[in-house]
């Protein structure tokens, strides 16, 4: 699967932020990639409070990105060349500016004054006062955000309604933004502070308190998933939960499947990431990411030189694997915005995708909305067809995956460096480590993260997927 930040990925009508025909103009790298589906963050009509996470109309496009003909064009498109169309339902919140805010204040969560100690994801408190009533409404997110209340059968049915409009418009599935926040504690009770620490990144007055009330209320979790799952019908639903691995199996029995941050979380240690790999292929049917729109880039979390064993890795897992734009040329974070676009500090991962070494990359003949980062270092046009490119590397990788079988076994996980793991008749060897290690895997190299890699002698960043005959 492969993750599109719709804004960032290729503008076709010169305005400096990208579109959905742009989309469909790159319909080409996705299909030469290689991939299965695309995820697409939203493109709908947003005040972009939250970089398009706050939604003002569920069943509308942003005029900015497109019109609705454009995302039945593009699923088309996607169709034709045998790859689906996920995109991303945002069911928790709304945009503050979306009608109901005013017309149908009911569906929100509402108190005379705050009524616990809840903080919202990004820090600060929950509760915000609406200056026009008075009251105070809950959002877990930014004040721009506020929370639905799943609770109420008119906002379950208008949400299955958007899930019913998209399938309409010839869309596949669905990333399901936020799951952990769909359900909460009814009595509205404060959550406890927290004893052990919180295993993702959080800011410090979220991280302080466990919050075991405000999310994730495992007890009114089947109602809302149910009634997403029947609006479904077998269409593909993923779930960001951001919530331990151990944790997600109460969404698995009604999604197809959800994100195992623990791998994006992870130390980049051998044994660190041996033990998030196996509990999350436990799971049955996790889904990998080494980056997203939300965090650094995995090249710069754990080095530019690492990266290709990152994407060895993230391809030869069982389940479901996601590469986001711009990770299959190896793009590292950018400066971000002057002023910063995102209040959450989250430019630096969207910067726009790299198609040429052209000053703006290809991305568009205007000024782009964020700066291009390093077109001229790494793009498409550059990596395509060169052996020991990273593109190629993906391109491999992805054509590899469809040939791994069977769950994974991890044979060595040397706090030193070297991982390696068997999925059936492959052997995976990678050396996430600093110095040189030696690595005996049967069978004959099939993919390297470069041309002429040798298991025996695997240098830092280095590894092979081999594969023993029969
Ligand atoms: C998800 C999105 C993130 C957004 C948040 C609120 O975590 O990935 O970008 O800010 O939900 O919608």
């Amino acid at each position: 699967m492969y993750q599109i930040y719709p804004r960032s990925f290729q503008d076709s009508d010169g305005d400096g932020v990208g579109d959905l025909r742009g989309v469909l103009a790159r319909v080409d790298h996705l299909a030469e990639l290689g991939v299965h589906a695309v995820w697409l963050s939203p493109f709908y009509p947003s005040p972009l409070a939250d970089g398009g996470y706050d939604i003002s109309d569920h069943t509308g496009v942003d005029p900015r990105l497109g019109t609705p003909a454009d995302v039945r064009a593009l699923a088309d498109a996607l169709h034709a060349r045998g790859m689906a169309l996920l995109l991303d339902l945002v069911p928790c919140h709304t945009s503050i500016e979306h009608p109901w805010f005013r017309e149908h204040p009911e569906r929100y969560v509402w108190a005379d004054a705050p009524p616990n100690n809840w903080r919202a994801a990004f820090g600060g408190p929950a509760w915000s006062r609406d200056g026009r009533t008075g009251r105070w409404y809950l959002h877990s997110f930014f004040p721009e955000q506020p929370d639905l209340d799943w609770r109420r059968p008119d906002v379950v049915e208008a949400m299955q309604g958007v899930v019913r409009f998209w399938l309409g418009e010839g869309v596949d599935g669905f990333r399901v933004d936020a799951l952990d926040r769909i359900a909460k504690h009814p009595d509205l009770i404060d959550d406890p502070s927290r004893t052990a620490p919180f295993p993702f990144p959080q800011p410090p007055d979220v991280a302080a308190l466990d919050q075991r009330n405000s999310s994730h209320w495992v007890a009114g979790l089947a109602e809302p998933l149910e009634a997403l799952r029947s609006a479904a019908g077998g269409r593909f639903l993923v779930g960001e939960v951001y919530r331990p691995t151990a944790e997600l199996g109460p969404y698995l029995e009604h999604l197809d499947s959800a994100f195992v941050f623990e791998l994006m979380f992870a130390p980049w240690r051998a044994d660190a990431v041996a033990a998030v790999v196996e509990r999350g292929a436990r799971l049955a049917r996790p889904s990998w990411m080494l980056s997203n729109h939300d965090f650094s880039r995995i090249g710069s979390r754990i080095g530019a030189h690492q990266q290709r064993a990152a994407a060895v890795l993230l391809l030869t897992l069982p389940g479901t694997a996601f590469i986001y734009q711009g990770d299959e040329i190896g793009m590292l974070d950018g400066p971000g915005g002057d002023p910063p676009e995102d209040r959450h500090g989250r430019d630096g991962a969207r910067h726009p995708m790299q198609w040429s070494a052209d000053p703006a990359g290809g991305f568009t003949t205007g000024t782009p909305w964020l700066p291009a980062s390093d077109p001229s270092m790494r793009s498409v046009a550059g990596q395509r067809g060169h052996p020991a490119s990273v593109l190629e590397l993906y391109r491999a990788l992805i054509r590899l995956r469809s040939t791994l079988k069977g769950g994974l076994e991890t044979v060595t996980a040397d706090p030193g460096g070297l991982l390696v793991y068997r999925r059936g008749d492959a052997t995976v060897a990678l050396n996430l480590g600093d110095g040189e290690r030696r690595a005996d895997v049967p069978g004959r190299v099939v993919v390297a993260t470069a041309p002429g890699v040798d298991p025996a002698r695997l240098g830092p960043g280095q590894g092979v997927v081999a594969c023993a005959p029969g």
